[in-house]
Formats: C-alpha cells, structure tokens, sequence
C-alpha cells in the first residue's frame, strides 16, 4: 500500500460556467470518495490546478480519466510524490474558483494564477503549488466530506 499525491495544471478549452464546474465536482466526489482518493481542484483564469492523493493505484486510475476528459486539455503533470499521511483527508475534492480579490489578498501567489495556472511557472515550484492548494483549502471547500 503507497499514498501518493499527484498535481497536474490544465486549460479549459472554454470559460467554463458555474453549472459546468459543478457537474465536474459532483461526479469527482461521486467516484473519489468510493476509491478513497481526496484533494482539491482550484480554478483561476480559464484554467486548472489539481492535487489528487490516496493509493497509487487509485490515483493513477482516476488521473487516467481525468487526462481523457474534453472539458480541459494541455494536462501537464508537476508533481507525484509519495506521501506518508494525507494534506486534504477531509476533502473527496475541495474546490475553490480563484478571482482577483484573491489576487488581492495573496500578493504572494498572484503571478501564479493571475492569468491562470501557467505550467512553466507552476512546473518550476512544485512545492508552492501544493501550498497554494493547501492554503485555499484551508479556508474554504465546496467539494462535500470525504
Ligand atoms: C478539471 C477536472 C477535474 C476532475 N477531477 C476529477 C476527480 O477528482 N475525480 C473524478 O473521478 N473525476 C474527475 N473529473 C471528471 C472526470 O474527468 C470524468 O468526467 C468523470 O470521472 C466521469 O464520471 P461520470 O461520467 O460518471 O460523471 C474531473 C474533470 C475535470 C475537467
């Protein structure tokens, strides 16, 4: 048995509408919570950031999914670590959509999501993008309990 954690960014294709990003959250609580897979999924700009962690297995289950899903594309892996205990055990998957008041309040990460997740920036900072993940975690979540 290995937890891992994953975090990959991405684009939507189309700015996606409340409606849509509820329906990607509903069916990601459907299956995480049943493949005890947790996390949190943020959305700024048009594009994504994810981290997905439980058992290799089933991460890389769900990952494989995911990178098939139209509603994004560009799917870029940044981060697949082993983990010993979880960052987001009470999330089958948060969900923050990020705006520019949170620019605002987090001069610190803006350039990293201003105008959107950007790979090469991200990719370059693994362990910024988990404390983004991590800190918009904490203080909200619409993702249901896992
Ligand atoms: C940005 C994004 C994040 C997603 N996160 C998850 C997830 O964490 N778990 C999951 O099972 N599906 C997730 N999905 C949805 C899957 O790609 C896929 O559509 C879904 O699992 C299919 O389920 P359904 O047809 O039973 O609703 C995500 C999709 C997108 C676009």
């Amino acid at each position: 048995m290995s937890l891992i954690h994953l975090i990959y960014v991405s684009t939507a294709p189309k700015e996606l509408g409340t409606a849509e990003l509820d329906r990607i959250l509903e069916s990601s609580v459907r299956h995480n919570t049943p493949q005890q897979v947790t996390g949190m999924l943020l959305y700024a700009g048009g594009s994504f950031m994810q981290v997905l962690e439980g058992e290799e297995a089933a991460v890389d289950e769900t990952f494989k999914r995911i990178k098939q899903d139209p509603r994004h594309t560009n799917v870029f892996e940044i981060a697949r670590e082993p983990l010993t205990e979880r960052n987001f055990e009470r999330w089958s998957m948060g969900f923050r959509c990020l705006g520019a008041h949170d620019a605002a309040s987090h001069p610190g990460y803006a350039p990293f999501f201003a105008r959107g997740f950007d790979p090469a920036t991200i990719g370059a900072h693994p362990g910024l993008a988990l404390e983004m993940l991590m800190d918009f975690g904490r203080n909200q979540g619409a993702g249901g309990v896992g």
